[in-house]
């Protein structure tokens, strides 16, 4: 099949592009690089040893996706082209909702015009906002976000909902992913944040190769076993499995929703360990206070899409920690060398 992938130059989206390629598919990509850089789309050439399609522009350039659905004949698209840093949101508002809900409704538009009714989109566990029970599974209460990212992903799957019911020969699949982490096996491929790292993962690496001096724990108090926030970490090539599976069995129309997650929980202060393992030496840290809007325990039930999609995780904390660490030492300033 040939796939449009927006965003597919950014940290999931190669990595998809990586595992789309190697299940014999075609990846078509639309990036504006707006947070990532060409050399990313050459290090998947590389990996893959095939061409990819580049096309750098926004996803709300409706010229530039005529352009594409012409020159291709796309048979699906894998939408991960959006904003995603939770602080920011909140002090851009204006520009999350432009790009994340003006690039859903341009690309939807464009894809109704040239007849492509498939969409994958990248939501997330931010949908469900503070839990009401553990494991989440895709029936919880969805809502009540906190800022204006995950208020955007809400929203956009809602929108998806409503494109397939004014139009039941669509084929709408709301992955809702945990907390991806890692990096492929290669080292050559990464997530390469701008900047000091919001994400807990990219900031403990820059702290294990000297860059950053500790790891702040953002809080001991939480109602957890040691204290600290728990997520549920996903290796990437793991979550990248779970967007070839969902486009190959998903021959059929309708919405189908997915939580992307192992099940397992992990605690700050069982990262660092982990991390600690991988990079053979200890990591400094302290506590500090919470993070504002953070919740204490996230994690996923994940049957559904070992029943349907014949897809589950694979690869734990230990082959997460491993793999980012192999890019982060191959790479010590990211895609920059
Ligand atoms: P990323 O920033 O690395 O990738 C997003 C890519 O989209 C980037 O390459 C960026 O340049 C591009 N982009 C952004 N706006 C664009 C636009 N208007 N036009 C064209 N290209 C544009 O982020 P990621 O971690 O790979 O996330 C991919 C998707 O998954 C996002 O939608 C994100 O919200 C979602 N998601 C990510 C996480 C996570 O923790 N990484 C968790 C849940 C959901
Ligand atoms: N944390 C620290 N120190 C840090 C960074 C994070 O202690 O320097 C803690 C957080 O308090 C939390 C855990 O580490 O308990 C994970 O935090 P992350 O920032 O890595 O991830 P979040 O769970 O907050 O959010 C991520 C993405 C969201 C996405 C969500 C999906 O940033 O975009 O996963 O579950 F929606």
């Amino acid at each position: 099949m040939k796939i449009l992938v927006t965003g597919g130059a950014g940290y999931i989206g190669s990595h998809t592009c990586v595992e789309l390629i190697n299940s014999g598919h075609e990846a078509v990509i639309i990036d504006n690089f707006c947070n990532s850089c060409s050399e990313s789309v050459k290090r998947i050439e590389e990996i893959c040893g095939k061409k990819v399609y580049l096309y750098e522009g926004d996803v709300r350039d409706s010229a530039l996706l005529d352009k594409i659905f012409t020159e291709h004949k796309i048979d699906s698209v894998i939408h991960f082209a959006g904003l995603k840093a939770v602080g920011e949101s909140c002090e851009k508002p204006v520009e999350y909702y432009d790009n994340n809900l003006g690039g859903t409704l341009v690309l939807l538009q464009s894809m109704r015009k040239h007849g492509c009714k498939k969409i994958v989109f990248s939501s997330s566990a931010t949908v469900y906002g503070t839990p009401e029970k553990l494991p989440l599974d895709e029936l919880s209460k969805t809502g009540g976000t906190t800022n204006p990212y995950g208020t955007s992903k809400y929203f956009q799957e809602i929108m998806l909902n409503d494109v397939y019911k004014s139009d039941g020969e669509w084929t709408v699949v709301l992955l809702r992913y945990f907390n991806p982490v890692g990096a492929h096996e290669s080292g050559l491929i990464g997530e390469d944040p701008k900047g000091i790292p919001n994400n807990l993962t990219p900031y403990i690496a820059k702290v294990a190769i000297g860059e950053l001096n500790e790891v702040g724990v953002f809080g001991d108090d939480y109602p957890t076993r040691d204290g600290t926030g728990v997520r549920d970490y996903i290796h990437v090539v793991d979550l990248a499995k779970g967007h070839v599976a969902a486009i190959e069995k998903l021959t059929k129309s309708g919405v189908y929703t997915y939580n992307l997650g192992t099940g397992v929980g992990y605690s700050v202060l069982e990262v660092i360990r982990a991390f600690e393992k991988a990079c053979g030496h200890p990591l400094p840290y302290s506590v500090k206070p919470r993070r504002a809007g953070d919740i204490a325990e996230c994690y996923a039930d994940a049957g559904k899409a070992k029943r349907e999609l014949g897809w589950e995780a694979k690869l734990g904390i230990d082959e997460m920690c491993a793999s980012l660490w192999n890019w982060q030492t191959k790479n010590p300033n990211g895609y920059k060398g």
